[in-house]
């Protein structure tokens, strides 16, 4: 059968806007007098906004009610939207428009699999709102990565079966639901040093389609 459709991971692998998530955690880390750092921020890759806001709680001095979570959720989401007003298409990350414009001549699917809710901004943001053939994000899940349920509907709105599907992805836990969704896994930047990538490249300007292709 052979890989039919490309499902893309977002915050990391087709635009650089990793960088703003730190930025606005990092500002209300610091508010509150949180540790936080890069490393720390490592592990928010792929992680749904709840369950990052967790992971840098965990080093807080006190315990935070449910309301005061929410607020700070809501916090970082408006400081990181005030950041994203500043995305163009030139924060398209390198290599990322020719392998799409390559893979829609070879016929392939592209989809995008991304745990965030603000996925339709960012694409409209880029450019890239009408590109591609099916898009799973934030709004469409319960469970975000390392559950494979984004990559699902991905699969299930292209109408292709997993094993068909490879994921490209610059988180860990999104290489995780990757394999848990029955796919195969490229992992790029951050996650290109991770054993459970089936094939990994510093990012999709040094990425061989070919190999990637021939994965299934
Ligand atoms: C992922 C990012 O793409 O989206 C995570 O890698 C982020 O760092 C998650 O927490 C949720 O994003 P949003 O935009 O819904 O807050
Ligand atoms: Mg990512």
């Amino acid at each position: 059968m052979g890989i039919q459709a490309v499902i893309f991971d977002l915050d990391g692998v087709i635009v650089s806007t990793d960088e703003y998530h730190f930025l606005a955690w990092k500002a209300i880390a610091d508010r509150e007098g949180i540790e936080f750092t890069r490393e720390i921020n490592e592990q928010l890759r792929g992680v749904s906004r709840m369950e990052s806001l967790e992971i840098l709680l965990r080093k807080a001095a006190r315990p935070y009610s449910a309301e005061e979570k929410l607020a700070l959720a809501a916090d970082k989401n408006s400081r990181y939207r005030e950041l994203l007003n500043r995305l163009s298409p030139a924060d398209i990350l390198p290599g990322v428009d020719h392998v799409i414009e390559e893979l829609k001549l070879r016929g392939v699917r592209i989809a995008i699999g991304s745990s965030s809710k603000n996925t339709p901004i960012i694409l409209e943001k880029i450019g890239l709102k009408d590109t591609f053939d099916a898009v799973a994000d934030g709004n469409d899940i319960q469970n975000s990565k390392p559950d494979p349920e984004v990559f699902l509907v991905a699969a299930q709105k292209l109408g292709e079966d997993p094993a068909a599907c490879v994921v490209v992805e610059d988180a860990y836990a999104g290489l995780e639901a990757a394999k848990r969704a029955g796919m195969k896994a490229v992992g790029v930047g951050f996650a290109s040093g991770s054993p459970l990538a089936d094939y990994a490249a510093p990012d999709l300007a040094h990425a061989d389609l070919d190999q990637i292709l021939a994965l299934a």
